[in-house]
């Protein structure tokens, strides 16, 4: 899968929409964590060095076609305008009259935001109308939002209908570095897989399956599959409905030759809340009223000792409610263990990326992919509408 991308094309003095994914967690009007921002920087950089004028354009949150105050793109502009270390002027409006108007101004190596994409009834319907309007004041469609690649939106697919469409270098290399852990497994791979749902995962698990070496499962998806061993979960969250897809995958694990890694006991307790009282039990002594929240030390331990010997690691999900402390403990030990491996090693989803982050782990790992949803279904095999629709290169 190979596709053109900006390092292939004349933009100097063009006009450059470039979709982005500023999706980025809020906090009282400021940006929280401006990881998505900073990983579009070497696009927006080459771009501005080639004398292009950049228009970036953005959704933010889940408005569903209304303006909504709290979702406006303003504290992105700011965050984006500080690394920068230059103007952004923000706009007001996504497509209109003042839109085209304050684009047709813009010099050379200016850039300017777009207001939430997803005010715009048209952004999620992909309605070709909008999709036009978008198109109609630029030269070129730059696509460097990986996160948002699994969406077919106005400004991820029907805009490629009216203008050039490249990929820009973050969505160049997201593609290159996940393609390798499913093209060129280096071995032993281990694979370890979090969350609390099976059902998000279950496409992944089968592909890993036939692709890794270890595949270790934790997190609230791990009581799904003792479900599906007879154990009784006790106040544990689980899907009822996946026990039997659970059961398969077990089945479907002893025919490959890559080894289903369960936990061997867990951390319980009665209640989510930092500092309440907790025990380690194995999986299937979760007694009525208690509730698994973390991989045990013991888990962590084995899981270490394959995560030690392995060669490239691929990690989805946290292993338990890291958000509270102490069941945190599982997901940092991991963490740790990955750090440390000198395998190359490969993180994708967003809570196990904020995890990493907060025991200054990030910088340890290979790569870190931007996309939750949309490195999920890359690793699935899907094609993502958003990359599709990118011109072929050579
Ligand atoms: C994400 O955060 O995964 C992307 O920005 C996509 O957002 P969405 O799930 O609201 O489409």
């Amino acid at each position: 899968m190979s596709k053109k991308s900006i390092e292939d094309i004349d933009v100097s003095g063009k006009i450059i929409l470039m979709r982005v994914d500023f999706n980025v967690p809020l906090d009282k009007g400021l940006v929280r964590d401006d990881a998505r921002i900073r990983a579009v920087l070497p696009t927006i950089q080459s771009l501005l060095s080639r004398d292009a004028r950049l228009v970036l354009a953005s959704h933010l949150g889940r408005p569903k076609g209304e303006p909504k105050e709290e979702l406006k793109m303003n504290p992105v502009a700011s965050r984006l305008s500080e690394i920068l270390g230059k103007p952004v002027k923000k706009l007001d409006q996504v497509v209109g009259a003042s839109v085209n108007k304050a684009i047709k101004n813009m010099k050379n190596g200016e850039v300017l935001l777009l207001e939430n994409l997803r005010f715009e009834k048209g952004e999620e319907e992909n309605d070709p109308r909008f999709a036009k309007q978008l198109a109609e004041p630029v030269d070129i469609f730059v696509n460097d939002a990986f996160g948002t690649a699994h969406r077919a939106h106005a400004s991820t697919t029907g805009i490629s209908a009216y203008i050039p469409a490249v990929a820009g270098l973050l969505m160049k290399k997201e593609i290159e570095e996940l393609t390798r852990c499913l093209d060129n497994p280096v071995r032993p791979m281990s694979v370890i897989l979090g969350g609390a749902k099976v059902s998000d995962k279950i496409n992944v698990m089968r592909r890993f399956l036939q692709l890794a070496d270890y595949l270790m499962v934790g997190g609230g998806m791990a009581n799904t599959f003792f479900a599906a061993k007879g154990y009784a979960p006790g106040a544990s969250f689980y899907e009822k409905e996946l026990v039997d897809e659970a059961a398969s995958i077990i089945t479907e694990s002893e025919k490959s030759g890559c080894r289903l890694v369960l936990p061997v006991d867990l951390v319980v307790t009665r209640e989510i809340k930092a500092g309440s009282d907790s025990k380690v039990v194995e999986p299937d002594q979760v007694n009525d009223h208690w509730k698994a929240v973390d991989i045990g030390p013991g888990t962590a331990k084995l899981f270490s000792s394959y995560i030690a010997e392995s060669a490239m690691i691929v990690w989805n999900g946290p292993l338990g409610v890291f958000e509270t402390a102490p069941f945190d403990q599982g997901t940092g030990q991991v963490a740790r263990e990955v750090a440390k491996s000198r395998a190359y090693s490969v993180v994708g989803g967003g809570d196990l990326v904020a995890a990493l982050e907060g025991l200054d782990l990030a910088d340890e790992i290979s790569f870190i992919s931007t996309g939750g949803g949309a490195t999920l279904e890359f690793w699935e095999g899907k094609e993502l509408p958003g990359i599709s629709v990118l011109q072929d290169s050579g």
